[in-house]
């Protein structure tokens, strides 16, 4: 390690111990897990190395509820962090409360209207003006499997519904969980996005972008909700409350064939020393190929009114393209420029950021309703409290189609 790079990282260790200072950022996040950590470092390392301390706030929970929960009680004392991890549309709602500052300044300066993509650029700006950062695109519609469990069923890779319930049925009868998944709502709506989108875009477009009564309430719906009750037998009785990461172990260990998770779980894997398509195999959920429910991580600056430097340090860090080069390949998503080569990726990596790209030209991505880029957080809560209730066998499939377009009604 350079002196340089050394100095600034013991500097770190310091700031952390003590109070903010105004060349400090205190970054209130939810990456928590190894694989997420790991990449955290990435971003932490750089801006050290620029001489910027890092005040961390750390909130556990994947999908980043707990760390909004918190975020609210922050703002509501006064105290608002400098930078904030943020999703979707959480972003709009914050940006409409007018306490986020302008990123105009650093934007401008490095062009990121020419390279962030038009989807991006949605939940990145308000009322035309850059209020956030996009670090990278994640997307929901994976499939995670160990490819000697895999191997085992005899079975090549699924592409359709019925080939990938034919793979989980031999891995249940070699005595393996088929389904590694935690039972906690974000991660039940993860499954669902892959479940919806496997019925057809058409489909997902109208159920959870539009929320069109007909698609949330009719056959197909009730078709999703039915699936998902099969997803439900393939995994373990022990799966309630359980961490995405400690699932994404199963798998890892082999005690578990498959997780259905966005791919914030190849951090997991790597971390882990698996190569993909050797230890592991990643793959659209099948019936999805050609199609992309994206989310985007991206860093708020909340208003600290003129004491910006820091703040614009870092959004110029986490936009420079050698920077979402080296955070993306250990984070497992792919860049949020378009300009960024796949050269340091691996074959998952390649194929996200290629997949991103020709879903993108092809009119085939659409929002992650799970990780709040289709439509606004009380929306996707009351879809979230539905499609648990079901995943949990208080409704059957009929009765959770019903009460969807209740819940989803109420809210607007
Ligand atoms: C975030 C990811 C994160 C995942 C699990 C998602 O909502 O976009 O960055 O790794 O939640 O915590």
């Amino acid at each position: 390690m350079k002196l340089t790079k050394l100095m600034a990282t013991a500097a770190v260790g310091v700031v952390l111990a003590g109070a903010a200072s105004a060349e400090d950022v205190e970054v209130l996040h939810w990456w928590t897990s190894g694989g997420e950590a790991a990449a955290l470092n990435v971003l932490k390392e750089d801006l050290a190395a620029q001489g910027f301390g890092w005040v961390d706030m750390p909130v556990a929970g994947g999908g980043g509820e707990a760390a909004m929960t918190t975020l609210r009680a922050r703002v509501t004392a006064g105290d608002a962090p400098t930078a904030v991890q943020m999703l979707g549309f959480d972003i709009k709602d914050w940006a409409a409360e007018g306490v986020l500052g302008n990123l105009n300044e650093v934007a401008e300066a490095e062009g990121w209207d020419a390279v962030v993509p038009e989807a991006l650029q949605f939940f990145s700006k308000y009322d035309g003006n850059w209020i956030a950062a996009p670090v990278n695109v994640h997307s929901t519609n994976w499939v995670w499997m160990n490819k000697s469990v895999l191997d085992a069923t005899g079975l090549g890779e699924p592409t359709s519904w019925e080939e990938f319930i034919a793979v989980l049925d031999a891995m249940k009868a070699n005595g393996v969980t088929p389904l590694a998944h935690g039972g906690q709502a974000w991660q039940d709506a993860t499954l669902f996005d892959a479940v919806v989108l496997g019925l057809g875009d058409e489909f997902y477009k109208s159920a959870l972008i539009d929320l069109d009564p007909e698609a949330l309430g009719g056959d197909m719906m009730v078709e999703a909700f039915e699936r998902m009750a099969v997803l439900r037998s393939y995994v373990d009785d022990n799966f309630s409350g359980r961490d995405w990461n400690l699932a994404s172990a199963m798998v890892i260990n082999g005690e578990a064939g498959a997780q259905m998770m966005g791919d914030w779980a190849k951090g997991e894997f790597l971390r882990a020393d698996q190569v993909p398509g050797e230890d592991f195999v990643c793959i659209r959920f099948p019936g999805t190929q050609g199609a992309v429910t994206f989310n985007s991580d991206q860093f708020v600056m909340f208003d600290v009114g003129e004491n910006t430097t820091a703040q614009y340090a870092m959004a110029k860090a986490v936009m420079d393209p050698v920077f979402q080069s080296a955070f993306n390949v250990v984070k497992g998503s792919v860049p949020a420029r378009t300009d960024v080569p796949n050269t340091d990726f691996d074959d998952c990596g390649k194929k996200g950021m290629a997949d991103l790209a020709d879903a993108s030209a092809n009119g085939r991505l659409f929002g992650s309703m799970a990780h709040g880029h289709s439509v606004p957080a009380a929306v996707k809560n009351a879809i979230y409290d539905v499609v648990t209730a079901h995943f949990n066998g208080e409704f059957d499939a009929q009765t959770a189609a019903e009460e969807l377009v209740n819940a989803v009604e109420s809210t607007l």
